[in-house]
């Protein structure tokens, strides 16, 4: 094996397809920072040779071909979660930095090796939880730090909708494990960005659409450690007028203030100086569409903070090591729901001063 580029922004990207759009979209935008995606990959050739034609880029039909061929110092996987760990251990001794969708793994046995392998390699393992890079959350948890609210206290994150998510995707019909480990685990990734480490879950699931294998419904009761308290609140069976697909609502209450997060991106605070409003609606992308473009502007935010991080100027949010705590949440949601019982998580490893990928991403500093 060739030893690996020490600088560079030359990309490669694994899996093109409903999802992945939206990653070469921003990654072309990106092209005049320098960012240039060398290879796109996909077992499926034809797609991938769609892709690589649309966006001026080399398919390959196998990960260890493209490595081979290109030697990049990136690679974004965008493959469905089965193949998240195998392909993560490939490619963490070719590139510096590893970006890899959500959720990390199925299983907390999977996402540890995965986060080993890159540490082993000195590789750099970013999870893209793209739900804390969307602007209403970016600017929630800027005027969190800013101190306006005082502490956290009561978070309420509302995902409710009736829009059918299973035709763009069909995989979701059948995966035994659906709403907390499809959207839960981007609420749970932003509840501890907000409130802090987890302490307890208590879960209950629903299926409420007969018509699919897991749960569409869930609510999560989430117990802080720091003594604060979150609800999530997920259904994809719900029906309201105009449905809120694809955005997200949230309450974030602090001692000293509140911050609410409405439908059409009216963000209202209430604080020492009385209550404003604030628009906080994403720009649409030349490429987006509304009511897209939250999670299209979002994926281009997501994407320049890889960058950021591949060239050593921001810290991974969150890295693979901090996703693990994310990723233990879900799976205690489940053995909660499971169980009918709370569940009590582990508290957290004391971070070692070696440790790349948990240097970042404990719910401190900066924005996201
Ligand atoms: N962050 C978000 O907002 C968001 C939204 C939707 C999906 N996702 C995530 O994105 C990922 C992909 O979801 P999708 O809906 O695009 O799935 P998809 O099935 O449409 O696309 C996955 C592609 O990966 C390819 N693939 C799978 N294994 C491969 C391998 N080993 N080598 C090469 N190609 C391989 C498949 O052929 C397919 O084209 C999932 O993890 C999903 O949870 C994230």
């Amino acid at each position: 094996m060739e030893p690996k580029r020490t600088s560079g922004r030359r990309g490669s990207l694994i899996g093109a397809g409903f999802f992945a759009r939206n990653h070469l979209e921003a990654w072309r935008d990106l092209a005049p920072q320098g960012v240039r995606l060398e290879g796109i990959c996909d077992r499926d050739t034809a797609r991938a040779e769609e892709a690589a034609q649309r966006f001026g880029s080399r398919p390959f039909a196998s990960a260890e071909a493209m490595l081979e061929a290109i030697r990049p110092d990136f690679v974004d996987i965008a493959t469905t979660p089965p193949s998240h760990r195998p392909l993560v251990e490939l490619c963490a001794p070719h590139v510096r930095l590893v970006i890899c969708q959500k959720p990390l793994a199925e299983g907390i046995e999977d996402a540890r090796a995965m986060v080993a392998a890159c540490e082993a390699a000195g590789a750099v393992l970013l999870v893209h939880e793209n739900f804390r890079w969307q602007k209403p959350f970016r600017r929630m948890i800027e005027l969190l730090e800013s101190g306006t609210i005082g502490r956290a206290r009561f978070l309420r994150l509302t995902f409710r909708h009736g829009f059918d998510i299973y035709a763009g995707q069909p995989y979701l019909r059948t995966t035994p494990r659906l709403a907390i480990m499809d959207v839960g685990v981007h609420l749970f990734d932003l509840a501890r960005r907000l409130m802090g480490e987890a302490a307890a879950v208590s879960c209950e699931t629903r299926r409420l659409n007969p018509g699919v294998a897991g749960e569409d419904a869930f609510c999560a009761l989430v117990a802080h450690a720091d003594g604060g308290v979150s609800v999530t609140e997920v259904s994809f069976s719900s029906r309201y007028h105009p449905d809120p697909f694809p955005q997200t609502l949230a309450l974030l209450e602090g001692d000293a203030g509140t911050i609410e997060l409405r439908a059409d991106y009216r963000l209202v605070v209430h604080d020492g100086t009385g209550r404003r409003e604030e628009n906080v609606e994403p720009a649409v992308p030349r490429w987006g569409a509304r009511p897209w473009h939250a999670v299209q502007d979002s994926v281009l935010a997501f994407q320049r903070h890889a960058l950021a991080v591949l060239d050593g100027t921001e810290a991974p949010q969150p890295s693979g090591a901090d996703n693990l705590r994310t990723l233990a949440l879900c799976l205690a949601a489940y053995e909660s729901a499971d169980g009918g019982r709370r569940v009590t998580l582990d508290p957290p490893p004391a971070p070692h001063r070696s440790d790349t990928n948990s240097q970042v991403g404990l719910n401190q500093g900066g924005v996201p």
